[in-house]
């Protein structure tokens, strides 16, 4: 059977106070709307088509390839903004889901029950509803003596007694799309607001004798709307405890889940753990047995199975299995680590590849560097690759030792198994299996710190 959706996104979302338009604020890591489109799609809906308005560019590139894109100039209310996606639906059979991009919590499994609710019951719109402790705000249910819904009536246009109903209206609803956009084009603005309510159409079918049913929502939290930052905040943390607990159903131990923070399009092998005061973020794939954090932050990395990163931050990277990372490593983007290598403390790797088993243990500066394998950096070893214009590489081959405390100033090559002196600051290539050393003759006064104790 056909389902189509319409997600609803042209509101300004003026009480976020933001440029941005309200449906691209992210939680956990990605805009809220996509969370929608994620669920109207896990519900069974091919092309959802998105109205857009207020930011319109901006949305449209979002959801470019997920959805279809109908434009709403002016924002007229729910009713119009609807009825702009008619040139997409109008000929097709079947049922229709309406929600707003702004309710990021919305199940799959609740559209889907929605959906099938009101395909059971032949009814001609279905609303979602919900008890709400403190409806002020939303759109009330008012039923009839049967029980039936009769219509719903907007927050400022309802009554004393009106304003009591605690059965809310959620802004989601399953209709048939047969005789929909008709009944659209007849809404009027007559209420207090001067707006064209979708919510109009309710008490217009009642009054044409057709069908409304209503599902009511167990759990009022999945509805919850976001309209200023207090709630994105609100909800940022219902989504990162369900991201959580996916996480951990899934294999992975998740130490303190109040103080770990994981996007949504991260994804984390088993047995990894995962300890407090990390953030991983963007694209990051985690292998298994991995053991990341404390105070870690992982940003669109890529990481192999059996490593350990710890108090330490990793940007756009590549690290193979078996890596130890830190403590207080900072890997910068386009870092790429072979399997068994060892970054350790105040280490900094920008835009380099470590081969297999090389190790920069401690204190260290390497960038534009391309390492062997089994390579040994000697702590305070730093590569020179700026010279205040332009950066240039470091080339260093297998099993090669640099001495502590090496300046290597590149463009440099150090070969194969060669040395460099501690201390030593190298400005030209060194052949493979030598020795470099660049370095002053030590002086040795015998005696001569004696001496000056005496004469003081
Ligand atoms: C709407 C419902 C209300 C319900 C509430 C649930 C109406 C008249 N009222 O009220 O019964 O309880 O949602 O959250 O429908 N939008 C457009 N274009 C417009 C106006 C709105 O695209 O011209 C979009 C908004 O971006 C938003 C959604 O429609 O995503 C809902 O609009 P909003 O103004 O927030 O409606 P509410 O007043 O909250
Ligand atoms: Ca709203």
């Amino acid at each position: 059977m056909n389902l189509a959706a319409v997600i609803l996104a042209a509101g300004k979302g003026t009480r976020m106070k933001s440029k941005l338009p309200k449906v691209l604020h992210n939680l956990c890591g990605s805009p809220m709307l996509s969370y929608v489109l994620d669920a109207v799609t896990a519900a069974g809906v091919d092309q959802p088509v998105v109205v857009v308005g207020h930011g319109s560019d901006q949305v449209a590139r979002q959801v470019a390839g997920l959805a279809q894109i109908a434009l709403q100039t002016e924002q007229l209310g729910t009713a119009h903004a609807l009825l702009q996606a008619g040139p997409f639906l109008q000929n097709l059979p079947g049922q229709l889901l309406v929600l707003g991009g702004d309710t990021p919590l919305i199940e799959a499994d609740t559209l889907a029950g929605l959906v099938r609710s009101h395909r059971s019951s032949g009814a001609a719109a279905t609303v979602l509803t919900a008890e709400m402790v403190d409806p002020t705000g939303y759109g009330r249910v008012v039923r009839g003596q049967q029980g039936g819904v009769c219509k719903i009536v907007e927050q400022k246009d309802a009554s004393p007694e009106e304003k009591r109903i605690r059965e809310i209206n959620t802004g989601i609803y399953c209709f048939e799309v047969a005789g929909l956009f008709e009944a659209l084009s007849l809404v009027a603005p007559i209420n207090v607001q001067g707006e064209y309510y979708l919510t109009d159409i309710i008490e217009m079918y009642v009054n044409e004798g057709r069908a409304v049913g209503a599902v009511l929502l167990k759990d009022s939290t999945e509805v919850t709307g976001i309209n200023d930052r207090v709630q994105l905040a609100e909800v940022e943390q219902i989504m990162r405890r369900r991201l959580l607990r996916d996480l951990m159903k899934s294999g992975v131990t998740v130490v303190d889940p109040a103080s770990t923070f994981v996007g949504r399009k991260v994804r984390v092998g088993r047995d990894t753990i995962i300890h407090p005061f990390t953030l991983i973020e963007g694209s990051t794939v985690i292998g298994e047995d991995c053991v990341i954090g404390p105070g870690s932050r992982l940003s669109n990395t890529t990481v192999g199975s059996g490593v350990t990163v710890q108090n330490s931050i990793v940007l756009d990277s590549l690290i193979g299995d078996n890596c130890n990372i830190g403590p207080f490593s900072y890997l910068r983007p386009e870092t790429r680590l072979g399997n068994g290598v060892k970054v350790g403390d105040f280490v900094e790797i920008k835009k380099s590849l470590l081969g297999a088993g090389s190790k920069v243990p401690h204190l260290s500066y390497v960038g534009d560097a391309t390492l062997g394998e089994k390579v040994n950096i000697g702590a305070g070893t730093i590569t020179c690759n700026y010279d205040g214009y332009k950066k240039s590489p470091t080339h260093i081959g297998d099993e090669a030792f640099i001495g502590s405390n090496t300046n290597l100033v590149a463009p440099v090559e150090i070969g194969a198994r060669a040395v460099t002196g501690a201390g030593s600051t190298i400005t030209r290539n060194v052949p493979a299996d030598a020795l470099a050393v660049e370095r002053a003759k030590q002086n040795v006064l015998p005696g001569w710190a004696a001496r000056k104790k005496e004469k003081k």
